[in-house]
């Protein structure tokens, strides 16, 4: 088998790309308003309830019409899930891996068209669209590779004893619920699913409620692809509504969820409890939120550390977990960081996010955009505003500009709390001990960089530099599958390890059968 290598990014400094994203751009439109229903069993569902998704550049455009399950259909799903796991569980590991690279290949075709409904539903721009895309294919790729590997690792682990036939093997869990965010659309929701069903098991996917369509629209992928009906059963809806529901479900094997911090720990919570007629411990892989540092020391290249900044930090509005919104600097060189980088970031276009001239587009939706406007308020309390903070075409859409403050104490609520959202703080550190106690002061650990030319403090922060993905010399968004496995350390989560060569371990459990000759 051809060695799985990340999918390259789209070039569209190439007419010919760049006119291909335009027509798929234009193709997605024609097919704006449709109908989404859930999918039981294989089973098309339209529900009386609906919800609308909308494009978070234009309000006034609905991107959906989307089913609304409630538990009745809740409890179908999971049925569904238990039902059809008796046979694909049974399916060999490389007919499962199979499915995922024909979905891959189908993607691969199809890849300005995602990115397109990336751009529509999830106010991504072409670039920050297709690095999506790109991370779905890869996912894809990397966790069939890596299924087929474990399948034919298994025996090799045990020592050999005479007179014995031993035999380990990876088998399925169960029925899994996947819950995805809402800010990798695609790719997360794609990586978390796949790695549950090419490890045999069956899943109930329910989608963020701002970005169904585009998983609606995978979902159908799947099908093309040759998925058997009720190997994952789609059902939109309210967290609130179904989420508890489909946790503490008897049936429910494992949860994987991708999201925010309070709603990681209530899940968290909930799946330790044994539920009625339960008879396992459930299975529990939750990444969750982070506030996440760049540190700068004094003898760093200024330049790269300021452009790693802005990109970090506004790269799809700072709306990643992996986004820095702490820019930690060394006392030296704090006025020349602060001062490139507002300079970088005063000329960043802000709009919607289907034209190309805009660097970022909207956040999400409009609870994300007041809750992100109130910390800039909080900020103008604790920091010095240097830039940013308004909000262009409001009538039109969740547009927030790239916003920076200055001089924020450490313990400040900016400097503390995940806002997921373009705002920046800065901190100075009197020296190098300092800005690690600043940069490990939180209460997440998923990503960090460092920039400096002393390898003596390279290898302190490795050792001392709390996060699970730790980088130097670089921007801290970004990571690639099997290149960079994601995940993190303290309340960020249960470091699964996303993109990782154990990965799928967290999907399977070991079964161990012994044979005298
Ligand atoms: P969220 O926690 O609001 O929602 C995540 C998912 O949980 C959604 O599908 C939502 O519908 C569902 N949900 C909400 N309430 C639920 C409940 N009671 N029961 C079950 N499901 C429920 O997060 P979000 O706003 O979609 O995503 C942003 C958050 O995700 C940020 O905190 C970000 O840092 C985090 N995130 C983390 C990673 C990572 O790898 N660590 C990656 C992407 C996003
Ligand atoms: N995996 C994404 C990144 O690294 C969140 O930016």
């Amino acid at each position: 088998m051809i060695p799985y290598t990340p999918e390259p990014f789209t070039d569209f400094s190439n007419p010919k790309e760049a006119q291909g994203f335009e027509e798929a751009l234009a193709k997605v439109r024609s097919e704006l308003g449709l109908q989404v229903p859930l999918v039981i069993g294989g089973q098309r569902i339209a529900t009386e309830q609906t919800s609308a998704s909308i494009n978070p550049s234009r309000y006034g455009e609905t991107v959906g019409v989307v089913a609304k399950a409630d538990r009745t259909h809740a409890e179908q799903a999971i049925q569904a899930a238990h039902y059809a796991y008796k046979v694909w569980s049974r399916v060999s590991p490389e007919a499962r891996a199979t499915v995922l690279f024909k979905t891959a290949a189908i993607l691969r075709r199809r890849k300005h068209e995602f990115s397109a409904w990336l751009t529509v539903e999830a106010g991504k721009v072409r670039a920050e669209a297709d690095a999506d895309t790109a991370e779905a294919i890869d996912f894809m790729e990397y966790y069939g590779r890596q299924m087929i590997a474990l399948a034919k690792k298994s025996d090799d682990l045990l020592v050999p004893m005479p007179g014995e036939h031993n035999r380990l093997e990876y088998i399925p869990l169960g029925v899994g619920i996947v819950i995805p965010p809402w800010n990798f659309p695609l790719a997360i929701m794609v990586g978390m699913t796949v790695a549950s069903i090419v490890a045999g098991n069956t899943v109930v996917l329910k989608p963020a409620s701002t970005t169904p369509v585009i998983a609606y629209k995978f979902y159908e992928m799947l099908e093309d692809a040759g998925l058997p009906p009720g190997v994952i059963n789609f059902v939109p809806g309210s967290g609130a509504e179904i989420g508890d529901f489909l946790v503490t479900h008897k049936l429910t094997r494992f949860i994987a969820f991708t999201g925010s911090r309070d709603v990681g720990l209530r899940i968290h919570e909930l799946s330790a409890k044994q539920s009625e007629g339960q008879i396992w411990l459930k299975r529990y892989i939750g990444e969750m939120g982070g506030k996440d540092s760049i540190v700068v020391d004094r003898d760093a290249d200024l330049e790269a550390a300021a452009q790693a900044i802005v990109a970090s930090a506004f790269g799809f509005s700072g709306q990643k977990c992996s986004a820095c919104s702490r820019a930690i600097v060394h006392q030296d060189v704090y006025d020349e960081v602060l001062r490139r980088t507002v300079e970088l970031t005063r000329p960043l276009k802000v709009g919607d996010a289907a034209d190309h001239g805009n660097y970022t587009g909207p956040v999400v939706d409009r609870s994300a955009y007041e809750k992100i406007l109130e910390y800039v308020e909080i900020g103008k309390g604790e920091g010095r505003l240097l830039t940013g903070g308004g909000t262009p075409e409001a009538d039109r859409g969740y547009f927030i500009e790239p916003t920076i403050f200055a001089d924020v104490e450490p313990n400040a609520r900016l400097m503390q709390e995940e806002i997921f959202g373009p705002v920046l703080a800065f901190s100075k550190a009197t020296d190098f001990d300092h800005a690690l106690e600043i940069a490990n002061n939180t209460e997440y650990g998923l990503t960090g960089s460092v920039f400096t030319r002393n390898r003596a403090h390279i290898e302190r922060a490795r050792q001392e530099f709390h996060v699970g993905n730790l980088y130097f010399n670089r921007k801290c968004t970004g990571a690639i599958v099997g290149v960079h496995p994601f995940g993190g350390f303290n309340l960020s989560g249960t470091d699964s390890k996303a993109g990782g060569p154990d990965y799928l371990l967290q999907f399977a459990q070991l079964k161990l059968s012994s044979e005298r000759l």
